[in-house]
């Protein structure tokens, strides 16, 4: 028995808004489903890294508004997004523990936002590559500090670059919304935190480095934050003794079963990119890669790990040589079918977010693989009627 329930959130201390909107409890999760309010949880969505980035311009805020809108009147349910900008005066953490206001309002902003609309959020805290700073600028400001880092894994291991990671897990964590009000780790619109995203140590092909910083981590944050789902934000490598599934068989320092069956760890993830993975490749073996890579993920996490996973990243960019739009939809349709055959036994594949979603008047943030979705495409509607098959599926749950 499941009753959809709108709520009103009336907020009585001073100068904070009144907001009204879907609050329809914290996403968990029960063996290999997502739950919210007792019922498996299955829905599509989206990639906007740039929420915060574009809120913290006023003049440019209505874009987040519009991305919002334009999800949900395509019924995408999660939007996944940044909460980490590091590095330059004027980011969001310019240095260690100090924020820089005007960007956590943009956060505040979005999180609002995703309040008004019902879209859940998935938050990732730092990136393992150099957009908005990362594990390397980390890195920099402990060697600021006179620490012997050696390499940019070293954000792994040194006791200060830790300190300075889970002080910034709890800057975010115990952050108090200044327009609702709600601090961060008890709002449910947002449904996870991710650790990382796509964290690769190359130097550790052991993958132990990763997995002591995954435990360590996940239990600094769930100390504070026992209310929401964590993940790790993986791209899905095995480790050594699965590498014949990776791409060209390479190890990546991660390993997708030992690092999601860490306790702390609630969800497995999946990113899809054949063609940056097997650039040598042309599109049919990235194709019939990608088969096997989807099935193997679906199959082991439904098998081994026994908890749901997101496919969490996909797309195809224009900017690859022979693109044409029926390759994209291809690949969507590959990563969608999957999910859906899944999900409809009720299986461990809960959905999908393709990468990414801009809206006009966004060119410096192309990266040819931008869907938008108020332009109609075949690749809009096609993403529209996942949503909807979807969203059939949690139906199910709500009659009997
Ligand atoms: C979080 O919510 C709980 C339960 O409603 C409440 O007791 C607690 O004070 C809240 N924490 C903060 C920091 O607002
Ligand atoms: C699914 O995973 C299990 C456990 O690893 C394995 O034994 C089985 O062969 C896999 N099935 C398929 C179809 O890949
Ligand atoms: C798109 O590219 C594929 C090759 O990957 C080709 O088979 C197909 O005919 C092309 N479609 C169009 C509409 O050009």
């Amino acid at each position: 028995m499941f009753v959809f329930s709108l709520f009103l959130i009336l907020i009585h201390e001073q100068g904070l808004t009144q907001v009204s909107g879907l609050d329809d409890g914290f996403i968990q999760t029960d063996g290999v489903h997502f739950m919210l309010n007792g019922a498996p949880f299955y829905a599509n969505g989206f990639n906007s890294y740039w929420l915060m980035d574009v809120a913290s311009n006023p003049s440019q805020r209505f874009k987040v508004t519009t991305a919002f809108q334009a999800a949900v009147d395509n019924s995408l349910m999660i939007g996944r997004t940044w909460a980490f900008s590091d590095g330059e005066f004027n980011l969001l953490q310019s240095s260690p523990g100090v924020y820089n206001e005007n960007w956590f309002q943009a956060l505040d902003f979005v999180i609002y936002e995703a309040r008004k609309f019902g879209v859940k959020l998935i938050l990732s805290l730092v990136n393992n590559f150099d957009d908005y700073g990362g594990k390397i600028q980390y890195v920099e400001w402990a060697k600021q500090q006179g620490q012997q880092i050696h390499n940019e894994d070293g954000f792994f291991t040194n006791p200060m670059v830790k300190a300075f990671y889970k002080n910034h897990i709890k800057a975010v964590l115990t952050r108090r919304n200044t327009i609702t009000g709600v601090v961060y780790k008890n709002d449910s619109m947002i449904m996870a935190w991710e650790l990382m995203n796509e964290p690769r140590c190359p130097s550790d092909a052991s993958g132990a480095t990763i997995q002591n910083w995954i435990s360590e981590m996940g239990g600094y944050l769930k100390s504070i934050d026992g209310n929401h789902l964590l993940t790790v934000g993986l791209e899905g490598f095995y480790g050594s003794s699965s590498s014949q599934k990776n791409p060209n068989k390479a190890p990546h320092g991660t390993d997708f079963i030992a690092n999601n069956q860490i306790p702390h760890i609630d969800f497995a993830t999946v990113h899809c990119w054949p063609q940056l993975w097997l650039p040598k490749s042309d599109n049919a073996a990235q194709m019939a890669f990608l088969k096997h890579w989807i099935n193997d993920h679906i199959n082991d996490t439904q098998q081994i790990l026994r908890k749901p996973v997101l496919f969490k990243e996909f797309g195809k960019s224009s900017k690859e040589r022979g693109y044409n739009v029926s390759q994209r939809n291809n690949l969507y349709n590959m990563v969608y079918s999957s999910i859906y055959a899944s999900a409809r036994t009720n299986g461990a594949a809960a959905g999908g977010l393709f990468w990414q979603q801009l809206v006009e008047g966004m060119d410096n943030y192309k990266d040819g693989n931008e869907v938008i979705l108020t332009e109609p495409s075949s690749t809009v509607r096609l993403i529209s009627r996942q949503s909807k098959k979807l969203s059939h599926v949690r139906r199910r749950f709500f009659k009997d």
